[in-house]
């Protein structure tokens, strides 16, 4: 059974979808105008309609398949959501005239929808519109201090609403608003990582049984912890981990030692003077990383063709990408990345993608169960064609171990003052500037290098880490003193966006 989050293209869809599965129910998400068959196929036990940056009188306002009704299922609209419900059985929503937007209270609150809640509630609005009139019979749940329609209910209480919204962090009661929707209806909660890998490792087991499965792994979590599943599972497999030469400083080493006592067939092909003779005299970033998938490609399918009778090619696909190639309303703003690791369908495997259900935070909840140690899964992402985006300009042995040592030394910093994990990202970019400055007596002429630390949910977007000023200094002094080529060392405060995190 499943909870299906239909999508109107707010951009909170994936937090409701994640919240509903924190609290231990399995969650869904489909483009809000789906069709009822499409929704059926889902096996759903209660619907959530999400935001929208629509409203719901404006001309093109997605609206759902009229038939979702007939199902009887318990439905939970959100803002815009709200506003639909409303809307269709016979409510008035006007534009509110001012956009309300940020913290608010419910003065006033009723019903089990607010189970276990007492007094008033801090929430989170967003909205341009508001319920003037309630449908017929309705009635109202929770009230603010300006809107007298912030939560309400059908009759039957099969239909709730709620103006605010209950998955962000800045409505700290969110989450028993939305656990009391999924207890009012006795929705199953048997969605744990534990249940989740035993079904995994049956499933596998029962797909691929004898046949041998081959993979490409990262150091990342994601493919880490696939190859660990594969272990688990008892499955026949050949882990290929290409060094490109463009790793950070240890990876290998640690990559190895993590991986292999558990069972994972770990082989590395160190094809580190390929990759740097094929980048010479590329500048261009999109031209590096061409250069660098092509390779990459070719090396696994060399190291495939060891295999000789592999059969599977597991990959680390995630239920993100599930969604955003399926498109939906909210798919229009996101940008993919093509890991290195991503394959092309050529290479003639047959694909398993045993992730392809579960969000980030979920894998990196299996990878724990399955035993990768901490460094590993907890590690800050790491972009496919490695350090070579964090060159600008020509990638060098010389100047790939600059910006090595460099990144090693900001990111030991932040692990020495004990705030990595305050940065989702942190970085070190070797920019092609040099710079004057002085060294004992001497004038110097150096390389900058910048430093970047971001916090972010999902990368989609991102701000700077305001770390500590001693810090950066720590981080700053260390790496022209250790690092005799660089002369100066700047931190990055841009946003994104417009920025990027990268820089390349
Ligand atoms: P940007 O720079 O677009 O990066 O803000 C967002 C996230 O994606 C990572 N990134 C990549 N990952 N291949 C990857 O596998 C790539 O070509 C690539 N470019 C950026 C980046 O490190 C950040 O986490």
């Amino acid at each position: 059974m499943s909870v299906v989050v239909l999508d109107f293209g707010s951009q909170y869809t994936r937090l409701i979808a994640r919240r509903v599965r924190e609290l231990g129910a399995y969650s869904v998400i489909l483009p809000g105008t789906a069709s009822v068959e499409q929704i059926e196929r889902e096996n759903p036990s209660a619907l959530i309609f999400s935001g929208s940056p629509y409203s719901v009188f404006e001309e093109g306002a997605p609206v759902p398949d009229s038939r979702l009704y007939a199902l009887n299922l318990p439905i939970l609209g959100i803002c815009y959501g709200m506003q639909l419900l409303a809307k269709q059985f016979g409510g008035q929503v006007c534009d509110a005239g001012t956009r309300s937007y940020g913290a608010d209270e419910l003065v006033s609150h009723d019903g089990e929808l607010f189970d276990a809640l007492r007094g008033a509630l801090p929430v989170w609005m967003s909205h341009a519109s508001s319920v003037e009139s309630l449908p017929q019979g309705w009635k109202i749940l929770a009230t603010t201090q300006h809107n007298p329609h912030a939560a309400i209910a059908s009759p039957d209480g099969l239909y709730v609403g709620v103006q605010f919204h209950p998955e962000v962090v800045h409505t700290p009661s969110g989450g028993q608003v939305l656990s009391n929707f999924l207890s009012m209806h006795a929705i199953s909660r048997d969605w744990t990582a534990e249940r989740n890998l035993d079904q995994m490792i049956r499933e596998l087991r029962q797909s691929v049984a004898d046949a041998s499965v081959v993979l490409g792994v990262s150091g990342g979590v994601d493919s880490s912890a696939l190859a660990l599943l594969l272990a688990r599972a008892g499955i026949s497999h050949r882990a290929v981990f290409v060094d490109h030469g463009l790793l950070r400083a240890r990876e290998r080493e640690d990559v190895e030692a993590s991986l292999k006592p558990l069972g994972v067939s770990l082989i590395t092909v160190d094809a580190s003077e390929r990759f740097l003779t094929a980048l010479r005299g590329v500048v261009d970033p999109e031209e590096k990383r061409k250069t660098i998938g092509k390779l990459f490609v070719d090396v696994f399918r060399e190291e495939a063709a060891k295999a000789g009778s592999c059969r599977f090619l597991a990959q680390g696909t995630l239920y993100p990408d599930v969604i955003e190639s399926a498109g939906g309303e909210g798919a229009a703003n996101i940008k993919s990345h093509h890991n290195v690791g991503g394959l092309p369908d050529e290479l003639g495997f047959e694909l398993i993608e045993p992730f392809r259900r579960f969000f980030k935070d979920e894998v990196r909840e299996i990878a724990a169960l399955l035993g990768l140690p901490d460094e590993v899964r907890l590690r800050h992402p790491f972009p496919g064609p490695g350090l070579a985006v964090r060159i600008l300009g020509e990638i060098t042995p010389e100047r790939v171990d600059i910006v090595r040592r460099a990144d090693d030394i900001f990111i030991s910093t932040l692990h020495e003052f004990d705030v990595y994990h305050d940065a989702w990202q942190a970085l070190a970019v070797l920019t092609p500037i040099r710079s004057v400055g002085v060294a004992g007596d001497e004038r110097k002429y150096g390389s900058v290098i910048a430093l970047r630390a971001v916090t972010s949910v999902d990368a989609m977007t991102a701000d700077w880490a305001r770390l500590p000023h001693h810090v950066l200094d720590r981080a700053a002094q260390r790496i022209t003193r250790e690092i005799p080529e660089v002369g100066r060392v700047v931190y990055d405060i841009t946003s994104k966006p417009p920025g990027t995190i990268e820089w390349e």
